[in-house]
């Protein structure tokens, strides 16, 4: 039996066993004594493991999967992915982890009738290039979990987009390390202002996927940490999360959980993390040299072969394999994550607490409004006109609602799912529907627009549709692709024909609006005879009110690429996943002869990350190809423009300009800084952005100064950052790709730490 599927039949086993109904009326009080130092954190930690028994440190260092641990616990398991025991005699509080970055998760409805708040996809978040979006975002599904008694949220995924194809896309923050690590920076802090804990995840490099267990994922060193590991060496100086969560997947050789590099070198010694590393769930392989190398606590240890960190780590620490110091240590990062967020000094309460929906509903509306791009307005067809009288809507369930991105971030959102499709074959068939969240596009649009005769189509019948195109004054075609955990999309082109569909719909009515609910990048063969496009991602539990008030223009859109988007399949570093054939021929072996197939472990294979630090717009500018939208690019119904640009250089560089609401309607823009070295052809890197809102008219001087490492190249002999003395470009920019505003400056030569 695969093991998400046991997952899925434990689960099922579970559903009513520890559902508590008991809402209280208020929500719970936080403690108000200020949060620790590190050093002060990492202290009382020491001086409560002095305290501690060897098995109570034992019990510490491996937590249950709840649908698989019924009966293991004194304490109420609720169907969740995580519980730690507490130790009452020495005040160490119980530990219950809940999924995810989008909301508090609720996969396959494990706990029947529990809703919660459901942002739009982490892309969409990363669209609004706006910290504090992120943050608010982060602030209000951690009160949730605590609300809901989780005190870790293993929030804080910042893996890098690779490869627009990779199903996980839209739990993640983009292909550019300072915007992702900026923003999941914000994201963790949100999440942990509640006094609780935010993992970062999943380290390192678990870019796709496809054989996501078995993958090697091959990189340079120097490229890895101006790239992966920058994202996440951001995220955890600005979010400082209490853990960070270990990948599935194998780094250069070494699975992720017992890579001494990663864990050891990188994170704990070169970045100094103070708190714990918790692995993903199946992904230990070994006692010795995952302690030794840095792991400090075996999650979910139901879904790996053996109980790792529990009696056998008890016994290489008897032989001396693992030191007594190493266990020691490994019990007093967990408390001193804990402590120093807070968390462990304000223990879950005892019963449940109805969050404010109605409040939490407008933060996940104002992500998507924040975070919806406007990627073409051709003839200004937007904000649609007051004139309008009979607009037809098609397509993509837009009559119910709008799409989510399946796994196990997946949120069980607050009005339920209208539409809720399982699965019979994928990697992610036993932990993952395809779920709509209640928020219709057609009812927001018809409410934002009395008087306009708003008709809807369902888009299956093709002669119904292009009559009904026909008809109207304005057609607007929701467009969806599903992506999830566990499986990558085969190729980028929008599935079930729904290319022919929009068209055949732009054939038979020029005036046509798409709207993009996607999990990512999708191909657009119709790009030509669509004048509008809107990419609104997976826009959460308001995401249907947010999309009418773009198109409406109640609110002017301000979002802004997080990824690059192609102009064909060709053009991405990978044109498919890796590996894709290999697991699917595995698949059809197993179902052909599952006896044979129980035993057998599959073979891993490596993914050679060619393009190293050149992620994205970067591998773009690399291969001098035009995408069909650049990172970085979203419009407004508003313009704006730079004036009086002064570059300075110096032990830094910044760009001052004054930005101009040159147009009739208040904005937002976000002016980008991308600098590079030389005069040469090296890809110029996003180093400093903001985002900026002003009335029509209205002038703003704003200074963007250079994050130093994205100026700098990692030396890995030096080891550290090192920034070159001489000339460097600096554009100020509207998207990766846009230099009609270049100029440059000289910079001192300066290394940094690693
Ligand atoms: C995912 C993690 C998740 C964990 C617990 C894993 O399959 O990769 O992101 O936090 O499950 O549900």
């Amino acid at each position: 039996m695969s093991k998400l599927l046991q997952v899925a039949l434990a689960t099922a086993s579970m559903i009513s066993l520890t559902q508590s109904d008991a809402h209280a009326q208020a929500r719970p009080t936080l403690a108000p004594a200020p949060l620790p130092s590190p050093a002060q954190a990492r202290a009382r930690a020491d001086a409560i493991v002095a305290r501690m028994t060897q098995d109570e440190k034992l019990a510490l260092v491996h937590g249950l999967f709840p649908p698989m641990a019924q009966g293991k616990s004194s304490n109420e398991l609720i169907p969740s992915a995580g519980h730690i025991d507490g130790i009452p005699r020495l005040g160490i509080p119980l530990v219950r982890e809940s999924d995810a970055s989008l909301g508090v998760a609720n996969q396959v409805e494990q706990r029947k009738g529990d809703v919660a708040t459901a942002l739009p996809s982490g892309l969409a978040t990363a669209a609004s290039f706006d910290p504090d979006i992120a943050r608010a975002g982060g602030t209000m599904i951690g009160a949730e979990a605590r609300a809901k008694r989780f005190n870790v949220l293993l929030a804080g995924g910042v893996n890098l987009t690779r490869d627009p194809w990779n199903g996980r896309n839209f739990e993640y923050l983009g292909e550019d390390p300072l915007l992702a690590g900026t923003l999941a920076g914000a994201h963790i802090a949100g999440v942990q202002s509640n006094r609780i804990v935010s993992t970062v995840k999943h380290f390192a490099l678990n870019a796709q996927e496809t054989g996501r267990m078995i993958v090697d994922a091959r990189i340079g060193e120097a490229a890895l940490r101006m790239s992966d590991l920058l994202a996440f060496q951001i995220a955890i100086e600005r979010g400082r999360p209490g853990s960070v969560m270990c990948a599935y997947n194998k780094v250069n050789g070494d699975w992720s959980c017992e890579n001494g590099h990663l864990l050891n070198d990188v994170l704990k010694r070169d970045w100094g993390y103070g708190g714990w590393v918790m692995s993903d769930w199946g992904a230990v392989h070994s006692t010795v040299k995952a302690a030794n190398a840095g792991l400090d606590q075996q999650s979910g240890q139901e879904l790996d072969k053996s109980l790792y960190f529990s009696a056998p780590l008890a016994a290489a620490v008897g032989r001396g394999a693992v030191s007594q110091g190493r266990l020691d240590d490994m019990v007093a990062r967990y408390l001193t994550g804990l402590i120093e967020t807070g968390a462990y000094d304000t223990p879950t309460a005892a019963s449940t607490v109805t969050p404010d929906y109605a409040a939490d509903a407008a933060v996940a509306q104002r992500a998507a409004e924040a975070g919806i791009v406007l990627l073409k307005n051709d003839g200004a067809l937007l904000p649609i006109a007051r004139t309008a009288r009979r607009i037809v809507v098609i397509g993509g369930n837009a009559d119910v609602g709008v799409l989510s991105g399946g796994g196990s971030s997946q949120v069980r959102s607050v009005g339920g799912a209208p539409v809720e499709i399982p699965l019979a074959y994928g990697g992610s068939a036993s932990f993952a529907r395809i779920t709509y969240h209640a928020s219709s596009p057609l009812l927001a649009l018809r409410r934002a627009l009395p008087g306009v005769d708003v008709t809807w189509v369902d888009g299956r019948n093709l002669n119904a549709t292009i009559a009904a195109a026909k008809a109207a004054d304005l057609a607007i075609v929701f467009a969806t692709q599903w992506t999830t955990e566990a499986d990558d999309v085969a190729n980028l082109r929008l599935p079930d024909h729904q290319d022919a569909l929009i068209a055949a719909v732009a054939a038979a009515q020029p005036r046509v609006v798409a709207v993009m609910e996607t999990g990512g990048p999708v191909l657009m063969p119709w790009i030509a005879q669509v004048p509008v496009v809107v990419q609104a991602w997976y826009p959460g539990q308001r995401g249907g009110e947010a999309i009418a008030n773009i198109l409406t223009g109640k609110v002017n859109p301000s979002g802004r690429l997080p990824i690059t988007f192609p102009a064909d399949a060709a053009q991405p570093v990978r044109p498919r996943p890796v590996g894709l054939d290999r697991m699917d021929a595995q698949e059809v072996a197993a179902a052909a002869d599952p006896g044979a197939a129980a035993g057998r472990a599959p073979e891993g294979f490596p993914v050679d990350y060619v393009e190293g630090a050149d992620v994205g717009y970067r591998w773009y500018a690399r291969k001098a190809m035009t995408p069909l939208f650049p990172f970085g690019h979203g419009l407004s119904y508003t313009q704006f423009a730079y004036r009086n640009p002064v570059v300075t250089g110096g032990r830094t560089l910044s760009v001052s300009f004054d930005v101009v609401n040159t147009g009739a309607r208040a904005g937002a823009d976000v002016p980008q800084m991308y600098v590079a070295r030389g005069a040469g052809v090296a890809p110029m890197r996003l180093a400093a952005f903001t985002r900026v809102t002003l009335k029509p008219g209205e002038t703003r001087r704003i200074t963007l100064t250079a994050e130093p490492r994205i100026v700098a190249d990692y030396d890995v002999k030096l080891p550290g950052w090192r920034i070159d003395a001489g000339r460097y470009r600096v554009a100020l920019a509207r998207n990766a790709t846009d230099r009609t505003m270049v100029s440059s400056a000289t910079l001192d030569a300066t290394t940094m730490k690693p």
